[in-house]
């Protein structure tokens, strides 16, 4: 896996590696340890006025061997703030010696440790695929946990490295460039899920041509690759009806012949965003085994200019049956949506459904790039998602949805456009994409264009390719009430 932090289970310390040792802001030293030593790291403490303060920590080299005090000001919370402290011990381990760590584990609340070391190896991740020459700060880190209850510790442990293990799938497909994961690529790699109880579906060009999907295909008609959807099954429930979770899967969008400017197209390579949190996602549940039936689908597509793309003014027609007049060629997010939001209702009548997609650059103007833009037609559905998102720190706002919006779809020659107005664009895409829902079905609508990357590194998410969605829809799925 493309991360640098190992970590492993012990009953007992080793002598060979450098020893955490935490700071409560106000008691002091939490461990253990003998006199002499005691004194030397409080020494430490003061000489360098470090009080303890929770994230804060202290490298210290003594004849008792290379100790780091971490502080932990009045005690490390759950969740949250232990996977953010986590997050801020790897990087602590990025330099010899304390890349070779020891933890005991017994010093904390039990429930504490599983998110620590959750956000210590969020943070670790690391892109290294395309370097010939590895870069020196890439050491290998190695965190040795130690506790009494070591067996029960790295088990539940296992359960969150399922989780960080899809997180990295999502990462991993959205840093990838697009000449390497193309619509067939990024459908073989969603085989590879099979390996962990998967039923992986790949519905070819030619048969996304027979079922009917022109909105899909009109697409991915200049491009040279063959579009393709795939649908990924996770059946560990009894016979509810499966949650649906729903990804755009746009490869590289060029705008099409409505071409986007040259400065920033490169990150169009991750327009396949929603599509990389559906997949991280169903990684996610497989791997742990979850209760629940969902089912994942993703429409991947490449929006490329061409002499046979799709020209603005074409008319095509759904999988729906509705024609869409395409205006812009550049608003293709929602034209793969609808076929596949099609689909995956009249295959497996859902019982909720939750989207996610890169659909416009109008979310990032509304909300900017703190939250994904959240648009639902059930206060039930949004509210759980909202509160999942809340618990682990992947923050959506809901935005409004109604008709007068819906009206600026009207069209003069077919059931509707593919835009609205100059204004209003991440509702107007919102309101499209409603019409693909069929008898009113629970659905969320996640706009995730501000969120897929970051330019910024934040404690537990280097900056890059994020997995937004993956976290919040695993979270999700484990507080699901039925909503039939
Ligand atoms: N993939 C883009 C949206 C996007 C923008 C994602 C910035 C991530 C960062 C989408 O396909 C698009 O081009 N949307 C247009 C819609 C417009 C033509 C109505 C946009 O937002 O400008
Ligand atoms: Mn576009
Ligand atoms: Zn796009």
């Amino acid at each position: 896996m493309p991360h640098y932090l190992t970590i492993h289970f012990s009953a007992k310390s080793s002598e060979s590696r450098a020893r955490l040792v935490l700071m409560h802001a106000n008691e002091g030293i939490v461990n253990k340890v003998d006199k002499d030593q005691m004194k030397t790291l409080l020494a430490a403490c003061d000489s360098a006025d470090f009080s303890g303060e929770s994230g804060q920590f202290l490298p210290v080299y003594s004849v008792h061997g290379p100790v780091l005090i971490a502080g932990i000001g009045k005690g490390i919370d759950t969740g949250q703030s232990a996977e953010t402290w986590g997050g801020r011990l790897f990087a602590q381990m990025k330099l010899a010696p304390f890349n070779l760590l020891q933890i005991d584990a017994d010093l904390l609340p039990a429930d504490i440790m599983p998110s620590v070391l959750c956000g210590a190896l969020s943070a670790s991740y690391y892109f290294g695929q395309y370097f010939t020459v590895k870069k020196p700060e890439t050491i290998a880190a190695e965190l040795l946990v130690t506790s009494a209850n070591e067996a029960k510790l790295s088990r539940s442990w296992q359960k969150y490295k399922a989780l960080v293990a899809g997180v990295f799938t999502a990462r991993d497909l959205l840093y990838e460039p697009a000449n390497v994961l193309y619509p067939q690529e990024f459908a073989r790699r969603c085989t590879e899920l099979e390996a962990i109880g998967l039923d992986v579906q790949i519905i070819p060009e030619k048969q996304l041509q027979k079922l009917g999907m022109g909105a899909l295909l009109g697409v991915g008609q200049g491009s040279r690759r063959d579009s393709a959807v795939v649908v990924m099954n996770w059946r560990g429930g009894s016979d509810e009806a499966p949650i649906a979770l729903v990804g755009k899967g746009v490869c590289f969008d060029t705008g099409g012949i409505s071409l986007k400017p040259a400065k920033g197209m490169e990150d169009m390579k991750w327009d396949m965003g929603g599509a990389a949190a559906v997949t991280g996602t169903m990684h996610a549940l497989a791997g742990r085994k979850v209760k629940r039936n969902v089912v994942g689908i993703v429409g991947l597509v490449e929006n490329m200019p061409d002499g046979n793309a799709q020209r603005p003014g074409d008319v095509v027609t759904s999988l729906s049956g509705q024609t869409i007049e395409v205006i812009n060629t550049d608003a293709e997010g929602r034209l793969v949506l609808a076929d596949i939001l099609t689909y995956v209702q009249d295959k497996f009548k859902p019982q909720a459904i939750v989207n996610l997609a890169t659909l416009t650059g109008a979310i990032i103007v509304s909300l900017g790039k703190e939250y994904a833009g959240l648009f639902s037609n059930n206060d039930v559905l949004a509210n759980a998602v909202i509160t999942a998102g809340g618990h682990v720190g992947e923050k959506c706002w809901r935005m409004p949805m109604e008709k007068a919006y819906d009206d600026m779809l009207k069209s003069h020659i077919a059931d509707m456009k593919n835009i609205g107005g100059p204004y209003g664009g991440a509702i107007t895409a919102a309101c499209f994409l409603n019409r693909f829902i069929q008898n009113d079905t629970p659905w969320v609508h996640l706009d995730i264009a501000g969120k897929a990357w970051s330019e910024k590194a934040k404690p537990t998410v280097p900056k890059g390719g994020t997995g937004f969605g993956v976290r919040l829809l695993n979270q999700m799925i484990d507080d699901w009430v039925d909503m039939k």
